[in-house]
């Protein structure tokens, strides 16, 4: 079927099966691979992407349910050359060691923190706690989303008009639409 939407600011108009989830359709249609697959479960948030705003997990959304919508991946955070204010303060404060979970980390934070700009820690460790690091280097990380929401910058909202506007995240860190989320403690841990 025939799929609009927009992907990173550009519109885009594929055709595509109605089966194909959104993580699928964002590596192998679009060539974008931040988002990437760790568990296929919902479980990791590793293909955390943002849903006109919202953190979702895009390997249990369909790519039609985002008809008509904005999808962000990291590729699209940054601008005119420059890191959007999550990811520098993810490079500033050491919250990143691999490829595969910061993507989903970054735009989990960025979801989270266009809900709640200002998270205590113990919040930001709640936010996140479906965003998993097989190397649990989560106090880094917790610092580096503790160092966006101080910067206190308007761009580490969702809405600031390089990530679609701005919402609610569905529940805890990244949960996919339609479901509860996933169950860790690890970010808490
Ligand atoms: S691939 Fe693990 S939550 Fe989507
Ligand atoms: S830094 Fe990516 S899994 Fe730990």
């Amino acid at each position: 079927m025939l799929l609009k939407l927009n992907v990173n600011g550009q519109q885009r108009s594929d055709d595509v099966e109605p089966r194909l989830l959104l993580v699928h359709y964002l590596r192998e249609v679009c060539g974008l691979r931040a988002a990437n697959v760790g568990c296929d479960t919902t479980s990791c948030g590793a293909c955390t992407v943002l849903l006109d705003g919202k953190s979702v997990k895009s390997c249990t959304v369909l790519t039609v349910q985002a008809a008509g919508q904005q999808v962000t991946t990291a590729e699209g955070l940054a601008a005119d050359g420059e890191l959007h204010p999550v990811q520098a303060a993810f490079r500033r404060e050491h919250g990143l060691q691999c490829g595969f979970c910061t993507p989903g980390m970054v735009m989990a934070t960025v979801g989270l923190l266009a809900e709640n700009p200002e998270p205590t820690e113990d919040q930001v460790r709640e936010g996140l706690e479906g965003n998993l690091c097989r190397c649990t280097g989560y106090h880094n990380i917790v610092r580096a989303v503790l160092a966006a929401a101080a910067a206190g910058d308007p761009a580490t909202s969702a809405g600031s008009g390089r990530s679609g506007p701005s919402g609610p995240v569905r529940g805890r860190g990244a949960p996919a639409v339609g479901t509860s989320g996933p169950a860790s403690d690890a970010v808490g841990a």
